[in-house]
């Protein structure tokens, strides 16, 4: 391991953060008005999650919200990026606010503020009130518009104090997971038919995109996507094109219109049988309205092989030797400076500024008596992963900061309680909060490597 004293220079103004998402910490979930949303559901049905956990209590941050900013407070982060819970500001998805959730997140505002730490605020981190998916949620073109009026809520409450809006969670791991295999709420499996669920969220973006200039929000705008790379497992014609098949499914499907203002030409031939007549005339000018910046949430790439149907012809297989993470997941760091790189040959000028909003990596931590964790491997990927976000900026790619996955281990959805991403570790029998030893090198690398040029 490489010490924070030898770790490079990032720009005085870069924005060193943590992240971290509403239903994964809050708890609290029938409380102060709050109405179930599709994780609820989800998780309370049986076979659906690890272990039948479920948000429920999570890390009760609702109630310890406080000790958890004073915990932030000391890692010298500059920005927290946080989920609003549509739930909690219209219960069932439409109509008057809820008082009592928006004064929840005005007293959370207020309180990061108040120690120094810019509000990053996220939309829409996937807990659909549950009364919109029981219409037919995300498949549903009146869901955008729903989805705009909440926006306009909440920006005229919280516009005038938060920094950064992000309007949209990965709608590429909603679409994939929770609609196509159904792996996540609301555990549908469509298939390929799952195609409108991708442009009512990009459309569901565009409308609160124009929600918040309308509102006169002080805050930047952008939208947060999960991107990877994807390399065919070897250079077999079947293989390249399974590879290209998940680049578009991946990446395209969202990185196209935002940036590009137009779906991919073999749109139809991927999605076969989806109903592509949900596109309809301006939907993709509305989509593509120029952003302040674009979040970029990466993990791993992936190395792709040819596919059954099921897997609409792409299939992912393992990276020979190299090591994962308990995910599963690879650790490739410069497929990191490789992504945003591309990003930049894909889209030039259109691309707006980047900011990382998440990256991390789940490990299975062995506290010691007093509940500490010597979480070497965690350090080890977040030092590789931050190098690669570094040269890739030597290489010319606008990114202005970095938001690390995640302030607090929480409830990682599918996988329950098992996967613990934290900087910070939670006892989920006491709710006791103890920093990793990963705290105190985030905490040293954002004290030393910020202040210099590049
Ligand atoms: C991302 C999610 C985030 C977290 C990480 C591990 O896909 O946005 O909530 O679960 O993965």
């Amino acid at each position: 391991m490489t010490g924070p004293a030898q770790f490079p220079q990032f720009p005085s103004d870069f924005v060193w953060g943590v992240a971290t998402a509403s239903y994964q910490i809050e708890g609290a979930v029938a409380e102060d008005g709050r109405g179930p949303s599709v994780w609820d559901t989800f998780s309370h049905t049986p076979g659906k999650t690890h272990n039948g956990d479920t948000g429920d209590v999570a890390d009760d941050h609702y109630h310890r919200y406080l000790d958890d900013f004073n915990l932030m407070a000391g890692l010298g982060v500059g920005a927290y990026r946080f989920s609003i819970a549509w739930p909690r500001i219209q219960p069932t998805g439409e109509g008057p606010a809820n008082p009592l959730g928006l004064d929840f997140y005005d007293r959370l505002v207020d309180t990061m503020l108040a120690r120094g730490i810019s509000p990053a605020a996220t939309l829409y981190h996937w807990d659909l009130p549950q009364a919109l998916e029981d219409r037919g949620g995300w498949m549903q073109r009146d869901i955008p518009q729903r989805f705009a009026e909440y926006a306009a809520v909440v920006a005229e409450r919280l516009g005038d104090r938060v920094s950064y809006w992000i309007t949209l969670n990965e709608p590429f791991v909603v679409t994939a997971f929770g609609y196509a295999l159904g792996t996540h709420a609301p555990g549908h499996r469509l298939l390929a038919g799952a195609f409108p669920v991708a442009h009512h969220q990009l459309l569901g973006h565009g409308l609160a995109v124009s929600a918040l200039k309308s509102a006169s929000v002080a805050g930047q705008i952008g939208i947060t996507n999960a991107m990877a790379p994807v390399h065919p497992a070897s250079s077999d014609r079947a293989d390249v094109t399974a590879a290209a098949v998940l680049d578009l499914l991946h990446n395209q499907t969202y990185g196209d219109p935002l940036f590009a203002g137009r779906y991919p030409d073999e749109l139809a031939a991927i999605y076969r049988g989806a109903d592509l007549s949900v596109i309809r005339d301006g939907d993709l000018a509305l989509i593509s309205t120029p952003l302040d910046f674009l979040g970029v949430n990466f993990y791993n790439p992936h190395r792709v092989q040819a596919g059954g149907p099921e897997q609409l012809g792409t299939e992912i297989v393992e990276y020979p030797g190299v090591p994962t993470t308990a995910m599963g997941w690879p650790v490739v760091p410069e497929a990191f400076t490789e992504l945003l790189t591309d990003l930049v040959a894909r889209y030039g000028p259109a691309l707006p500024p980047v900011y990382i909003t998440e990256n991390g990596a789940a490990y299975d931590d062995r506290p010691d008596a007093d509940g500490r964790v010597q979480d070497d491997d965690r350090i080890a990927y977040l030092d590789a992963h931050l190098r690669a976000v570094h040269a890739a900026m030597a290489a010319g790619v606008d990114v202005r900061g970095y938001f690390c996955w995640s302030f607090l281990d929480n409830f990682e959805w599918a996988e329950g309680y098992d996967k613990r991403f934290g900087l910070v570790r939670v006892d989920y029998d006491t709710l006791k909060r103890t920093p990793k030893a990963s705290y105190d090198w985030y905490r040293s690398v954002i004290a030393k490597s910020s202040g210099g040029a590049l």
